[in-house]
């Protein structure tokens, strides 16, 4: 009996480490970074940073960045430029991102990244760099396009095995320049030795492409000149409220969803379920009753009642610059820390570093 029992305890005490075990090893660390080119749009919370929240909350390994390396690809104003970074910490902060859970950084305050963007860049190619739809969407309208619209993505796959990530939350837009990163960590790997996890997108299928309001088969993006497209996290309630009444719908008047054939309502309707928690059917049977017209005025409301906690938070802490650079300082410090340790260890593998003499 005593023998019985002390097999059972073993027992227990072995699952339980097991499932310890297994916690430990699920716990991922996830990168994941947006460029401060103004004020996030609906797209970039409901694609990326609302996903970035509810990691953070699973208690895994989260590193956030404002990669404003990555927005000097196309001209910047330095005055406006340093008001965004400010404007973009205080936004991530406003939706949840915990400077003391999570770390939050500037890319430019870790000279790494473009240290390893550049050792990655001696393996990528051409080829495969002018194959990536962002570069040739962007690239499109310009007559002289700067090379570092061009080399970007090795710097984001940088950004990402600088922290040896394993879960990149992104909107689809990005999914391509995930695997361009996936690619460069095999190649180094079997270059060299083991160094990088091959990470994974997190990509949430429902809002990874929230729609353009008023051009509603592409995606609502910061770089549309027209800003009738877009709703940013700081408009004021009366301007969320014009730009949704203003929004591209049909000639059908029934709120119906048809993504295929009705983009535009669609788009409303997802936007709605997104601030509301309700799903699509539910909305649709709630608001059979009204014309689109009417319904824009339903959305907007709960897009303006989801975004007030939020904008209340982001005016109080835009009146702390101090708080928002210590915030700043303190992630700098912490991402260093981990850069510089893999960045000796590439160095080291490539053959680059004063220790292997
Ligand atoms: P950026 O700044 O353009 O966008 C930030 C995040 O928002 C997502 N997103 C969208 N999601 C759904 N619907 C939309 N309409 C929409 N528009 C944007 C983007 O997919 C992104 O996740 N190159 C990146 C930033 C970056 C990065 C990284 C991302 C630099 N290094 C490393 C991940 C890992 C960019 O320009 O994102």
């Amino acid at each position: 009996m005593i023998k019985a029992a002390a097999r059972n305890l073993s027992w227990l005490y072995a699952r339980s480490s097991y499932v310890i075990c297994r916690e430990i090893h699920n716990k991922k660390v996830i990168f994941s970074g947006i460029q401060p080119t103004g004020a996030p749009h609906l797209g970039n919370y409901f694609g990326a940073i609302k996903k970035w929240h509810s990691l953070q909350n699973e208690q895994n390994d989260c590193i956030f960045s404002i990669v404003d390396l990555h927005s000097i690809t196309l001209p910047q104003d330095p005055v406006k430029l340093r008001q965004n970074i400010h404007l973009m910490t205080a936004c991530l902060l406003a939706c949840g991102i915990d400077p003391k859970t999570s770390i939050l950084f500037l890319q430019s305050q870790v000279p790494q990244h473009a240290e390893l963007s550049w050792i990655l860049g001696t393996f990528s190619t051409m080829a495969r760099l002018s194959h990536l739809p962002q570069y040739k969407e962007k690239s499109q309208n310009l007559d002289v396009i700067p090379l570092g619209l061009f080399i970007y993505p090795i710097l984001q796959s940088a950004d990402i095995l600088l922290y040896k990530a394993n879960a990149i939350p992104v909107g689809e837009d990005q999914l391509q320049h995930v695997q361009l990163c996936q690619h460069l960590a095999r190649i180094f790997n079997n270059k060299y030795k083991t160094v990088f996890p091959v990470p994974s997108a997190i990509v949430d299928e429902t809002c990874a492409r929230i729609k353009s309001l008023r051009q509603p088969d592409k995606k609502m993006s910061k770089s549309d000149m027209d800003f009738k497209n877009r709703i940013e996290l700081t408009d004021p309630p009366d301007l969320m409220l014009k730009r949704i009444k203003e929004s591209l719908t049909d000639f059908t008047s029934a709120v119906t969803y048809d993504p295929e054939n009705r983009p535009g309502v669609s788009n409303l309707i997802l936007i709605h379920s997104l601030c509301t928690g309700k799903d699509f059917e539910t909305i649709c049977k709630e608001n059979e009753h009204l014309d689109t017209g009417q319904y824009k005025l339903v959305v907007a409301e709960a897009v303006i009642e989801y975004f007030k906690p939020i904008q209340y938070e982001m005016n109080k802490l835009l009146s702390d610059p101090v708080y928002l650079t210590g915030v700043l300082n303190d992630g700098k410090e912490k991402a260093q820390e981990i850069a510089s340790r893999t960045i000796n260890e590439v160095k080291e593998a490539v053959g680059l570093s004063a220790s292997c003499l």
